[in-house]
């Protein structure tokens, strides 16, 4: 016989929670999926009931959980959708698709920025230049600097990110293993902003577990990605994650309890660990621990890479033909 759902006690179990030793049906799953992100956002007073909360979706299921989920915890918010259109071939065509279908169908606002016809790049230029191998790298620091961008904007203040359980505890272990503090301290659950043309980041999701986004966005029919990003590879966050993944499975409780202790940790270190000293991007504006940011500087070698790559394909017919000449003469 199959198990009852511990909450309503009438409709058979499907979901599993073995860190809570508990069975749900899949309509008391979403309720406890969306009290959770309810308790969240309480517990570390990410955002005001009055306030417009901007959404990054991104068209992964994480993402897509969290609109949804913010839309049933808090019916009352105005929620506004932010999306980069990072011109990957084929890739962003498709997230960008489900972006727009899951803010026609939550009727929600959508603000989009578009790389390629913004800035005159897209993400897979990059293959060009030497991060190659890692284009994730610059792309993350293209996408948080742009996030800010359309959060002004779409004028909010606040900007919720779908990262989750998984996300954040891989990533505090990453920054733990390579003893990079003053970047541990970044990863705490609300990050104020660091000048007036940031914005408040929040992770309502950081409490739930991947595996359960994916499973919430399925149950709720959201649309979302069924393709991976051509660039991911195998990261060093990826990496540990993997072992997460190895210890959650002799204890279930394990990326909780990981995520709680580092949490308590985040205030301690605060006091004793010192930022970066911090100046303003002679370029941009934005905050930046050196004379021109990371997001400057990355935009400033695509771009050139792709001017030298034009240049070069102006002179390739032209030095063709003076060879040609030459033979002739010869
Ligand atoms: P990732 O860094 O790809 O794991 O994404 C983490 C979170 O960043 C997602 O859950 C989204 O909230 C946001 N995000 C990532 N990529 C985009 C994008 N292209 N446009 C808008 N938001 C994004
Ligand atoms: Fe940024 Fe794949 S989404 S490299
Ligand atoms: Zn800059």
């Amino acid at each position: 016989m199959p198990a009852i759902c511990r909450r309503c006690r009438s409709k058979p179990a499907e979901v599993r929670l073995p860190y809570a030793r508990m069975s749900l049906c899949p309509d008391c799953f979403r309720r406890y999926f969306e009290d959770r992100i309810r308790r969240t956002v309480e517990e570390f007073k990410m955002f005001k009931s009055q306030d417009t909360v901007g959404v990054a979706v991104s068209g992964g299921k994480d993402s897509a959980a969290l609109l949804h989920g913010l839309r049933q915890a808090f019916p009352g918010l105005k929620l506004v959708a932010l999306h980069v259109d990072l011109g990957i071939k084929k890739y962003s065509e498709h997230c960008l698709e489900k972006v727009r279908a899951l803010t026609r169908g939550l009727e929600v606002e959508l603000h989009v920025f578009d790389l390629k016809r913004e800035l005159g790049f897209s993400i897979d230029d990059f293959r060009l230049t030497p991060y190659r191998r890692k284009i994730c790298a610059p792309c993350g620091t293209i996408k948080r600097h742009l996030f800010d961008e359309l959060a002004r904007e779409a004028g909010v203040k606040v900007l919720a990110t779908g990262h989750n359980l998984d996300d954040v505890v891989g990533t505090m272990l990453t920054t733990f293993l390579a003893g990079d503090w003053s970047q541990l301290v970044r990863l705490k659950p609300v990050l104020p902003p660091l000048s007036p043309l940031q914005t408040r980041k929040v992770k309502p999701l950081l409490r739930s577990p991947e595996w359960e986004d994916l499973l919430y966005a399925a149950y709720s029919d959201l649309p979302f990605r069924d393709i991976g990003c051509p660039h991911a590879g195998g990261t060093r966050v990826r990496r540990n994650q993997e072992l997460l993944e190895a210890l959650s499975r002799r204890n279930p409780a394990f990326r909780h309890q990981t995520l709680n202790n580092f949490l308590r940790l985040i205030p301690i270190l605060e006091k004793h660990v010192d930022q970066p000293p911090l100046t303003t991007c002679r370029r941009c504006g934005y905050p930046s621990s050196a004379e021109v940011c990371a997001y400057c500087r990355r935009v400033e070698l695509v771009k050139n890479t792709l001017e030298k790559r034009r240049q070069r394909s102006k002179l390739n017919p032209l030095l063709r033909g003076i060879n040609r000449d030459q033979a002739n003469d010869i």
